[in-house]
């Protein structure tokens, strides 16, 4: 792609964080897009002047509509409600449904061949729900990608080491249910089990685990963002390079891991084609068991859809 349009919908916390990632990283041309249109305009103008203190001659358009934007070749869809404290992932699902709902058949029109990147929670299950919705679309979710690094910070900061030493795999779903993959996470290439010992690593996985909610309730009217800008940015990056980077995005699998009709993040190559292959890991019974859970709940949740009303 060269010089790829990339919108991000939705100038909240993690849209903002994530557009002002984007653009540090000159990734490509990036437009702000809020349904309040003075936020986008207000926020898109704090991200610009931070950018040449970030070595960064790229800028933020906003926009007040989404036809004002484009061409558009990715997009990021974090448009919604963020979780405040008290409140889990599904508890938005209601409220953010509507909101993915109301936006897919506008995006679908304008941009039919973007890929589509959904941030907004629960994750998971909005990315089945906007695939359903755009099924021409090339559809993935953030996944367990945001899970991944902190369960990579954690190892490393256990380890004493830098945490580009530290490979590791988070799947399943973004929630409490996440599996961080402790058999497949390593320190310079030596499993994690020869350096940490069993208490510290369960420690770090509840602390995986966790991490959204405890953020969450000590900043009681915020979720995180930071890191999720981050994360974002860099998957941007290997869509807009077509990089080829591996992380644990949601998709639909097709089979693979024994799944299929549900939304779960799995290990994902990413490249210019938005997800270029589902990297198939192999799991100890334990894990597939708790993939299993996973996936179960998904389609729990994914018929929930059906009862929500339409907005
Ligand atoms: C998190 O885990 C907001 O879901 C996001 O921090």
């Amino acid at each position: 792609m060269d010089r790829p349009g990339i919108l991000v919908v939705g100038a909240g916390m993690v849209g903002s964080s994530s557009a002002a990632s984007i653009a540090s990283r000159r990734l490509g041309t990036v437009y702000l897009y809020d349904v309040d249109g003075d936020l986008a305009a207000g926020r898109a103008m704090d991200i610009n002047h931070s950018l040449p203190s970030r070595g960064s001659d790229s800028h933020v358009t906003p926009c007040a509509r989404l036809e004002d934007a484009g061409p558009v070749h990715i997009v990021v869809l974090a448009a919604g409600l963020a979780r405040k404290a008290g409140m889990t992932r599904l508890d938005l699902l209601r409220h953010n449904a509507g909101v993915v709902g109301s936006l897919a058949p506008v995006l679908s029109s304008l941009w039919p061949d973007a890929r589509v990147l959904l941030v907004t929670n629960p994750v998971d299950v909005l990315t089945w729900h906007f695939g359903s919705l755009c099924p021409g679309m090339r559809v993935f979710g953030l996944g367990c990608s945001l899970d991944m690094v902190r369960f990579r910070f954690l190892v490393a900061r256990a380890a004493g080491v830098s945490a580009d030493s530290v490979s590791a795999m988070v799947i399943g779903t973004h929630d409490d249910s996440m599996i961080p993959l402790v058999r497949h996470a390593t320190v310079g290439g030596f499993p994690v089990d020869r350096l940490l010992g069993e208490e510290e690593i369960a420690r770090i996985v509840a602390m995986t685990r966790t991490a959204g909610s405890t953020i969450v309730n000590l900043m009681k009217e915020h979720s995180g963002h930071y890191a999720a800008g981050e994360i974002v940015a860099q998957i941007v990056e290997s869509v807009a390079q077509d990089r080829g980077m591996v992380f644990p995005v949601s998709v639909r699998p097709g089979g693979e891991y024994g799944c299929r009709d549900v939304c779960l993040a799995l290990p994902c190559i990413v490249n210019s084609c938005g997800v270029g292959k589902i990297l198939e890991l192999d799991l100890s019974p334990g894990e597939k068991d708790q993939l299993g859970v996973c996936a179960r709940s998904m389609a729990v949740r994914i018929d929930s859809l059906e009862t929500l009303p339409k907005r």
